[in-house]
C-alpha cells in the first residue's frame, strides 16, 4: 500500500500545532493554574516545558520519521524497528495507540458540547440565566446530570455529539493530505485569531466593578505571572505541571509520532518540533493564560478564581467565561466566539487523536483508508456510550486519568529510554539532526540522555508512593459509582488485551508473509 505523505512543511507544522494546540491550552491549562495557586503553578510548568516536553517532541518526531522509513505509522512497528532484537518491545507500543483511543472517547463528547454551546451563545439561550448557580445548572442540564427547566434529558446533548462524531468521521475519511492537513492549515490561524480578539476583549475589560478596583485585568494576570517560589516543595504542584505538559503538547500520547511517520526521510524534524511547540506555548500561556483567569477574577475577585476551577473542571470555562461575556455588548458573538474557538481547537485535536488508531489498521491489516475509518468509527461509537451515559458516575474522569495522565507518562518513559539508551544517544542524536535546519544545543543531548528519564521516573515513583493504592482500592469513591468506575476499568483492560492481541496477529502474518516471499 502506498504510505500516505504531508504535502507541504507548513501542513505538517500546522497538523502538529492543531493536535496540540486545544481544549488543553483554553479549558484545562487555566483550571490547571487556578487549582494549584496561580504562580506557583508556573515555575514547575515552565521547567517541565524545558526538561520534558520539548526533549519528548524532538524524540517523538525522530522516532516516528525513523518507523515511517520501514512502513510503520504507530508505536509497536516503531519500537520494533528501534529494537529489533527485543520480541517484547512492539508490546509496550500498545499504549501508543490506546491511550489515543482513550481520550478519543471523552474528548469528542466534550468537543461536542462546545459545539452545542456555540449554537446556544448565539441564539441567546443561556441569557436568561442570572447567576453561576442558574449557568451551573444550565450545563447540568445539558449534560443530562439534573432535569430542570433548561433540559428535561440528554436528547440535546446527544445529537450534538452525534453530529460532531460524525464531523471527526468526515475529516478522517478524507485522510491525512486532504482531510487532517487541510482542516488544520485553515483551522489553526482561525483560532489564533479568535483568541486575539478575545483576548483584546478581556483586556478591554479593566475593573468593571468600580467598587472592588482590585478586581481588575492586570492583577488577574499577576495572579497567574507572580512566581511563588514556596510551591517547588509541592510535589503535587509539579506532577500537575507535567501532567500539563504532556495532554498540551500531545507528547507521551502517540500521535506525534504517527504524524511524524508521514515525513520523508531527510525531511527536517528539528525546527518543525521546535516551531509546534512554540505555537502551542503561544497559544497556551500567552492567549489561553489571558482569557479565562483575568476574566474571571476581574468580574469575580482573586478568591473566587480558585473557587470556580475547584467547584468543577468546567466551571471557568463553561460558566463563567459565558457569564462574564454575555454582560458585553454584543455579548452573544462574543459567546459565540469563546466557543467557535474551543471547538475548532478540540477538532484539530480529536482527529489526531483518531489517526493512530486508524493507521495502525491500515498499516498492520492491510484496510483501506475508508475501511479503517468505519472500523474505528464503529468501535469508537459504542465505546464512547459509557462517557456520555454515565458522566455523574465518574467514567470520565476515570478515562482522563489512564488515558489521560497516566498512559502518557509511562509511554514518554519507554519511549525516552528507548531513544536515548537502546537505540543509542550517539545515532539519536546524528537521526534527530538528519535534514535538520538547526543545531540542538548540545546540552539537550545530556537532557535526553539523563534528565528526561530521571525526571520521568521520579514521576512515576511519586505517584506510586502518593496515589496508587488509594486509586486502586477506589478510595474516595462513593459505593454507587464503584459498579461504573470497575465496569470502565473493565474495558479499558479489554481493550488493551484486544490491542496487544492485534500487534500479535500482525507480527505473525507479517513473519507468514516474509518466510513466503523468501521461497
Ligand atoms: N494537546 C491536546 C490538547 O491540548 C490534546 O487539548
Amino acid at each position: 500500500m502506498v504510505r500516505e505523505k504531508w504535502a507541504s512543511r507548513l501542513g505538517v507544522i500546522m497538523a502538529v500545532a492543531g493536535s496540540a494546540i486545544g481544549l488543553g491550552n483554553f479549558l484545562r491549562f487555566p483550571g490547571q493554574v487556578a487549582q494549584n495557586g496561580g504562580g506557583a503553578f508556573m515555575i514547575p510548568y515552565f521547567i517541565a516545558l524545558f526538561l520534558l516536553g520539548l526533549p519528548l517532541m524532538w524524540i517523538e518526531w525522530t522516532i516516528g520519521r525513523f518507523g515511517g522509513g520501514f512502513g510503520h505509522s504507530t508505536a509497536p512497528g516503531m519500537f520494533h524497528s528501534l529494537w529489533e532484537k527485543n520480541r517484547f518491545i512492539k508490546y509496550f507500543g500498545v499504549i501508543g495507540v490506546f491511550g489515543p483511543i482513550v481520550i478519543y472517547l471523552y474528548y469528542v463528547y466534550i468537543e461536542s458540547w462546545l459545539l452545542g454551546y456555540s449554537l446556544f451563545a448565539l441564539t441567546g439561550k443561556y441569557n436568561g440565566c442570572g447567576s453561576s448557580e442558574a449557568m451551573v445548572a444550565f450545563l447540568h442540564g445539558y449534560q443530562g446530570l439534573e432535569k430542570n427547566q433548561f433540559f428535561s434529558g440528554l436528547s440535546t446533548a446527544y445529537l450534538f455529539f452525534l453530529a460532531t462524531f460524525f464531523l471527526n468521521g468526515v475529516v478522517l475519511y478524507f485522510g491525512v493530505r486532504k482531510g487532517i492537513e487541510r482542516v488544520c492549515k485553515y483551522g489553526v490561524p482561525i483560532l489564533l485569531v479568535l483568541a486575539v480578539v478575545l483576548v483584546v476583549r478581556v483586556f478591554l475589560l479593566g475593573a468593571p466593578d468600580p467598587s472592588h478596583p482590585e478586581n481588575n485585568v492586570i492583577d488577574g494576570l499577576g495572579y497567574l505571572w507572580n512566581p511563588d517560589w514556596s510551591a517547588l516543595l509541592n510535589a503535587k504542584v509539579w506532577l500537575a505541571a507535567a501532567g500539563q505538559i504532556f495532554f498540551t503538547l500531545s507528547c507521551g500520547i502517540g500521535v506525534i509520532l504517527t504524524y511524524a511517520s508521514y515525513l520523508a526521510k531527510d525531511d527536517d524534524v528539528a525546527l518543525s518540533g521546535l516551531t509546534a511547540a512554540s505555537a502551542n506555548e503561544f497559544a497556551e500561556v500567552v492567549l489561553g493564560g489571558s482569557l479565562v483567569i483575568p476574566a474571571a477574577y476581574a468580574f469575580f475577585g482573586a478568591a473566587s478564581v480558585a473557587a470556580i476551577a475547584k467547584g468543577g473542571v468546567f466551571n471557568l470555562g463553561f460558566v463563567t467565561m459565558p457569564m462574564v461575556l454575555k454582560q458585553l455588548a454584543f455579548g452573544e458573538l462574543f459567546g459565540f466566539l469563546w466557543f467557535l474557538l474551543l471547538f475548532i481547537a478540540g477538532i484539530t485535536s480529536s482527529i489526531s487523536l483518531a489517526q493512530p488508531a486508524i493507521a495502525f489498521l491500515e498499516d498492520e491489516f492491510d484496510l483501506s483508508r475508508r475501511q479503517a475509518v468505519l472500523a474505528f468509527m464503529a468501535a469508537t461509537f459504542i465505546l464512547t456510550q459509557p462517557a456520555i451515559l454515565f458522566l455523574g458516575q465518574g467514567v470520565m474522569d476515570e478515562l482522563d486519568f489512564w488515558g489521560g495522565s497516566v498512559f502518557l507518562v509511562v509511554f514518554a518513559t519507554v519511549e525516552t529510554i528507548l531513544f536515548g539508551w537502546v537505540f543509542g544517544m550517539e545515532r539519536a542524536w546524528t537521526e534527530l539532526h538528519a535534514g535538520s535546519d538547526i543545531t540542538i544545543p548540545r546540552p539537550y543531548r545530556f537532557v535526553i540522555k539523563y534528565v528526561t528519564p530521571l525526571f520521568l521516573l521520579t514521576i512515576l515513583g511519586c505517584w506510586l508512593i502518593q496515589d496508587w493504592l488509594p486509586i486502586l482500592v477506589l478510595e474516595g469513591v462513593t459505593a454507587a459509582n464503584r459498579p461504573y468506575i470497575l465496569f470502565t476499568r473493565l474495558i479499558l483492560i479489554v481493550m488493551f488485551l484486544g490491542l496487544t492481541l492485534m500487534v500479535r496477529l500482525a507480527w505473525n502474518r507479517r513473519q507468514t508473509r516474509e518466510a513466503h516471499n523468501a521461497r
